[in-house]
């Protein structure tokens, strides 16, 4: 896979190479650590009208992935690298009617400072094996409010050299005629949006406009279809209570609003129904999603007689307290129709279809309330299937969801009836006996997790233990897990079940099945195991109001230090279970980290302070400063040897073997974020251990090995796998094989390299 930079301009480094550091660029094969559910949010699936089996799934901030005939997903963007992490998140794609060849992707992850970088359209022709670069003037929100409403990226089936392309923040329509390489602004257009999800929010994501939603061709209408280009178009853009859909008649020259439209909420998509008038459908919300929506309606705009009618599947205000999004037409049948609603949380996501248009609808269950004790009764009609990720079903202990939520996806494959899939804030689901639905009587109808390669988790934590199992992780939104195996998905997500993102876990060097892991359970926010992970113990003398930060463990599993916790004042350790207690000498911001093999020992860093205890972490003592380091952000102790330890600073790497007494700066890196201590190529006890840093080295940022303390650095990191931003990557190496490591990445799950 090649990523083409040809047309991309390079943001110049803001920093110069301090240090000349000899740098090779290592032969490394990557593949995902396997948890094969997805793990985040799939905002859409985008099925190619003119080929059968081509679609694509895209994430919001993992990247895009392309089906494959086995159900499974091969990702598209894993070159994204430190330059345009913001490649990762994808606010719309496009795939080609006229030539499937063709693949389009927003990207951009945030429209407010957090990503520096204007967006990019990234252009393929060979269906995402390789991509070239096109700037936009602006920036695109790939992880910003509304991201699943949508597409925004369209391409003209009458003419595929003209797209458009809704942005966010004001800066309304934008058309290209020369296949996705310019684009200028379609000034006339009459609305670039108001609606924002939080005018309060001071990051300013949730107060940025969200500005146009989605682009629709008419390109079948008798006066729409021209050689030239479609001249019909439909906008939708985030207006609440002003109009909201716009059409142009001339092919985008002038517009109009949609007369008799309803604008009390937003349409999140615009869905072309070519032979049923041609008719638009349109699902709305009261919100942008994806986590909101409380109220919304479906409506049904036959474009040749300019009428409007309503669809909503649930009427009443009892049934209706949520809003639509994704939405789907059978393309080989016309009038049969699929609306989700965006966020029905309570008893589940119900999936509405319907085979005549809209004027009837069924869903996927039915509740009722039956005697004697009137308990909720989930009458389903569909056979869940979670095989190919077993650990999802453990996340519904006490929960009665299944089908999902944050449903803006859905899609029905236009070459094959039996063939939908759908993506939540979870994973990605669907099937291939959908027509079961429509059997008289009714067949349950499959809802599988259909996610396998899809693998978006936001790491927070990894650790490799010496013995026992792989690796353990701990990830944003669906908690941690124990991998016996790298290509067969966890059976099961640490018990107890997860209630949120775990933010880190940690084993004890010298009794390695001794665990301990800070997973989101409310009110416990700490587990131990002393079983390798098979099973765990909510640790209950936890504060049960604070939760994430970092965990510790003594060489001997004796002693817990939680640091830097939200809620928390500053470090507490606990040993043996009991009562937790501020260590003397550390200041609140400090972070404390476990010899992996002296028991009594925990080295602790704040700013440029490195401090040492002696005596289980009772007791602090600054040893030493970290050169001329401003901060400081990890503490790697070897699992080798007691007292050798590597910290990684904004000044680089520093390196002790006298238990923290003193630390020396190695040759290379000039700012580093992560490190992680691994098995040297030939053990004796003059090989130093090898180090693995996500670093700065002579001005680039990656991922990067040395097994001689800094003398030389092989870049581990190649150009087809750049693992995005690398501030935020979450490293471990293996204790047992030489060169393997494991890169947590933000919204691309877990990678493993092997030499
Ligand atoms: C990212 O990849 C591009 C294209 O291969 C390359 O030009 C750039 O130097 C890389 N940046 C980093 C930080 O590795
Ligand atoms: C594009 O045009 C709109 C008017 O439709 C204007 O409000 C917006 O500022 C323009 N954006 C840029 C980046 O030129
Ligand atoms: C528009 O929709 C809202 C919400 O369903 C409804 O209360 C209102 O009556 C509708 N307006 C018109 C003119 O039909
Ligand atoms: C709209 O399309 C339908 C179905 O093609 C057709 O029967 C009807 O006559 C058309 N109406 C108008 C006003 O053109
Ligand atoms: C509009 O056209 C559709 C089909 O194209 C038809 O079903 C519907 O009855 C028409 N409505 C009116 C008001 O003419
Ligand atoms: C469950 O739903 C199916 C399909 O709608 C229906 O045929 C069946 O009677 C229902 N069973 C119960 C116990 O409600
Ligand atoms: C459909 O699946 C549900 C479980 O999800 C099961 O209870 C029900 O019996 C099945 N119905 C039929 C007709 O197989
Ligand atoms: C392992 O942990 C459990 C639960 O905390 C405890 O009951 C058990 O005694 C421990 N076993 C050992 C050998 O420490
Ligand atoms: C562990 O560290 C303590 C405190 O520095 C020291 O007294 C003790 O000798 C060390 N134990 C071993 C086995 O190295």
């Amino acid at each position: 896979m090649m990523f083409t930079a040809a047309l991309l301009s390079v943001a110049p480094l803001a920093f110069a190479a301090l240090v000349d550091a000899i740098v090779t660029q290592g032969s490394y094969t990557w593949k995902n650590v396997k948890i094969g559910g997805g793990g985040g949010f799939v905002p859409n699936i985008v099925f190619n009208t003119e080929e059968k089996g081509l679609a694509y799934a895209r994430t919001d901030i993992g990247g895009v992935y392309r089906l494959n005939p086995d159900d499974s997903w091969t990702p598209l963007t894993d070159f994204a690298n430190d330059t345009y992490w913001g490649f990762w998140g994808s606010d719309a794609l496009a795939t080609d009617p006229v030539d499937p060849n063709n693949l389009y992707i927003a990207t951009g992850m945030y429209t407010n400072s957090w990503d520096p970088n204007n967006g990019h359209i990234l252009k393929s022709t060979n269906r995402g094996a390789s991509f070239t670069a096109f700037p936009l003037p602006f920036k695109v929100g790939g992880n910003d409010p509304g991201r699943g409403m949508g597409e925004r990226l369209a391409i003209d089936p009458n003419n595929n050299k003209i797209l458009f392309f809704g942005a966010r923040s004001g800066h309304g329509l934008w058309k290209s005629t020369n296949s996705g390489e310019t684009w200028t602004n379609v000034t006339s257009f009459p609305s670039v949006g108001t609606y924002v999800q939080d005018p309060t929010d001071p990051s300013g994501l949730g107060s940025d406009i969200m500005g146009i939603a989605w682009v629709t061709f008419d390109h079948v209408s008798a006066d729409s279809k021209t050689s030239t280009g479609s001249k019909r178009i439909f906008v939708g853009v985030a207006n609440m209570g002003a109009d909201n859909v716009f059409v142009s008649e001339d092919a985008g020259v002038t517009w109009k609003a949609v007369s008799g439209q309803n604008s009390t909420f937003i349409p999140h998509h615009g869905v072309l129904s070519p032979k049923e008038g041609p008719a638009l459908y349109l699902p709305y919300a009261n919100g942008i999603g994806p986590y909101d929506g409380t109220a919304g309606y479906v409506k049904k705009y036959f474009i040749n007689n300019s009428t409007w009618v309503d669809i909503t599947p649930a009427q009443g205000i009892a049934d209706n307290a949520y809003g639509y999004g994704g939405l789907s037409v059978d393309l080989q049948r016309p009038g049969t129709v699929m609306v989700a609603p965006l966020n029905e949380w309570y008893p589940d996501a119900d999936i509405y279809r319907s085979t005549d248009g809209g004027n009837s609808w069924t869903g996927l269950f039915t509740t009722s309330y039956p005697p004697p004790d009137y308990q909720l009764f989930v009458n389903r009609s569909y056979n869940y299937d979670v095989s190919k990720a077993p650990w999802i079903t453990t996340f519904a202990t006490g929960d009665t969801k299944h089908i999902g939520w944050m449903i803006e996806g859905l899609s029905i494959d236009p070459f094959d009836s039996n063939h939908w899939l759908y993506g939540t804030g979870l994973t990605l689901y669907g099937g291939h006996d959908l027509l079961n639905w429509d059997a008289a009587p009714r067949k349950n109808v499959t809802v599988a997790s259909l996610a396998d390669g899809i693998e978006e988790t936001a790491v927070q934590g990894l650790s490799a233990p010496l013995s026992g199992p792989l690796l353990l992780s701990a990830v944003g939104d669906v908690g941690s897990f124990r991998h016996t195996s790298l290509t067969t998905p966890p059976t099961e997500n640490a018990n107890p079940i997860w209630a949120g993102t775990a933010s880190d876990v940690d084993y004890a060097g010298g009794a390695p099945s001794n665990l301990v892991r800070l997973a989101g359970i409310a009110g416990q926010p700490i587990a131990t195991s002393n079983d390798s992970g098979v099973t765990w113990t909510p640790l209950s003398t936890a504060s049960s109001t604070a939760s994430g930060g970092k965990i510790a463990i003594s060489a001997d599993g004796s002693t817990i230090v939680w640091s830097q916790a939200s809620g928390l004042s500053g470090p507490q350790y606990s040993a043996n279970g009991g009562a937790f207690a501020a260590p003397a000498g550390l200041p609140s911001s400090a972070l404390v980290v476990a010899d992996k093999l002296n028991t009594s020992v925990f080295y602790a860093i704040s700013g440029k302070s490195f401090y040492v205890s002696a005596d289980g972490a009772k007791t602090f003592t600054q040893t030493s400063t970290l050169g001329t380091a401003q901060s400081s952000t990890a503490i790697a102790a070897s699992p080798f040897k007691a007292g050798e330890l590597f910290v990684s600073t904004s000044a680089g790497v520093f390196h002790s073997t006298d238990f923290g007494k003193t630390l020396t700066s190695i040759p290379g890196a000039t700012n580093a974020w992560d490190i992680a201590v691994g098995v040297p190529k030939t053990k004796s006890a003059r090989t130093p251990p090898v180090l693995f840093a996500s670093a700065t080295i002579s001005g680039v940022n990656s991922v990067y090995r040395t097994d001689d303390l800094g003398a030389n650095w092989v870049k581990v990191a190649d150009v087809a796998h750049g693992f995005g931003s690398a501030s935020g990557l979450v490293l471990a190496a293996d204790a047992r094989v030489y060169g393997r490591v494991f890169v947590g990445t933000n919204g691309r799950g877990i990678f493993y390299g092997e030499v």
